[in-house]
């Protein structure tokens, strides 16, 4: 029987206890803050910012709000950085990619001040999770080790294989699954566009983690049976809805599902904890930052 991955339920889960966590810094006079700096005027942009924003008033996180004109100086993107810096309300601070061609992106995550870097993509925070001392967990593969340990898939010893290499997914999920710890100490294959014989390596994975953005693209015959198949992509394709497109992920999941143990759908499976390990690492920021004890789920 395979098991379909509820990543909304996880993700619920996890909102209710990081609720109890605003509460603890709440009854120490700390109100946690997430800063969101949006400069683009892409509406798919503008919805994360404000699905963000609607998460934070959930558990109780103050959001704060800075916007820039797409053809402002870049410049005012980093002052405006400099300035959640210091500011003590704001404890995380999240720059919605991407930023427009004429800011140099690395600069802007080398400006975030390594303690208020809830993305955790800032180079102080990578090296400290690629040696196994982790501040903040990106988002995306923190959550999809998290739905792994809800529905018990171990990763001690099994072969885990990554579709996609990119610093925000398949490189830091690669660095978390493969340490020497419980939630780790898997043997990694990180799979891109030069590989060889993808679907040979895929075939061989006990838990397969799809993240190319290439839509359906992983089939029944690309899925060992028994597999744990978590899928991360995100693509939009014409349908015939009111929008004119719907959300697929990057497996095929009608076929998939029948050699998978477990599968995530899309949507509702990694989209949703993406969200809560943002709020999760808020809160941890705010802990850090103000010194209170906080119990993380
Ligand atoms: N659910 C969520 O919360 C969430 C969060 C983040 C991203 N996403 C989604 O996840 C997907 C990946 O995002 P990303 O930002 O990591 O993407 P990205 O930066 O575009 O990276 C895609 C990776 O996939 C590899 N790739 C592309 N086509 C391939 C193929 N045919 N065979 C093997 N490898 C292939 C690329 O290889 P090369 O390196 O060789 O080019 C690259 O490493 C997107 O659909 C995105 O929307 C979802």
């Amino acid at each position: 029987m395979t098991e379909i991955i509820d990543g909304n339920a996880v993700a619920t889960d996890i909102r209710d206890s990081l609720t109890g966590g605003v509460e603890t810094l709440k009854a120490d006079g700390v109100t946690p803050g997430l800063a969101t700096v949006l400069m683009s005027d892409d509406p798919a942009s503008e919805t994360y910012v404000s699905m963000k924003q609607a998460d934070c008033e959930e558990v109780g996180i103050e959001s704060h709000h800075v916007e820039l004109d797409t053809d402002a100086p870049a410049e005012d993107l980093y002052d405006a950085i400099e300035d959640l810096n210091g500011d003590p309300s704001v404890h995380g601070i999240l720059v919605q990619m991407p930023v427009p061609a004429h800011v140099d992106e690395r600069r802007v995550l080398r400006a975030v001040d390594p303690m208020k870097d809830v993305d955790g993509f800032h180079p102080a925070n990578v090296g400290r999770l690629v040696v196994g001392n982790d501040r903040y967990r990106p988002c995306t593969p923190h959550g999809v080790q998290k739905l792994l340990e809800a529905y018990d898939v171990e990763t001690e010893g099994a072969d885990a294989v990554i579709v996609g290499r990119s610093n925000i997914v398949g490189k830091p999920l690669a660095n978390l699954l493969v340490q020497k710890r419980g939630d780790g100490n898997a043997t990694v294959t990180v799979c891109h566009s030069r590989t060889e014989d993808l679907a040979a390596k895929t075939r061989a994975a006990d838990v397969l983690v799809a993240a190319a953005g290439r839509p359906e693209f992983i089939d029944a015959e690309m899925v060992g049976a028994g597999a744990t198949v978590i899928d991360v992509g995100v693509n939009r394709v014409d349908a015939d809805t009111e929008k004119g497109y719907e959300l697929v992920g990057d497996v095929d999941f009608e076929s998939a599902r029948e050699k998978a143990a477990h599968i995530t759908p899309v949507p509702g499976g990694v989209g949703p904890m993406t969200r809560a390990m943002l709020l999760y690492n808020t809160v941890k920021a705010a802990g850090l930052q103000a010194d209170v004890d906080v119990a993380l789920p």
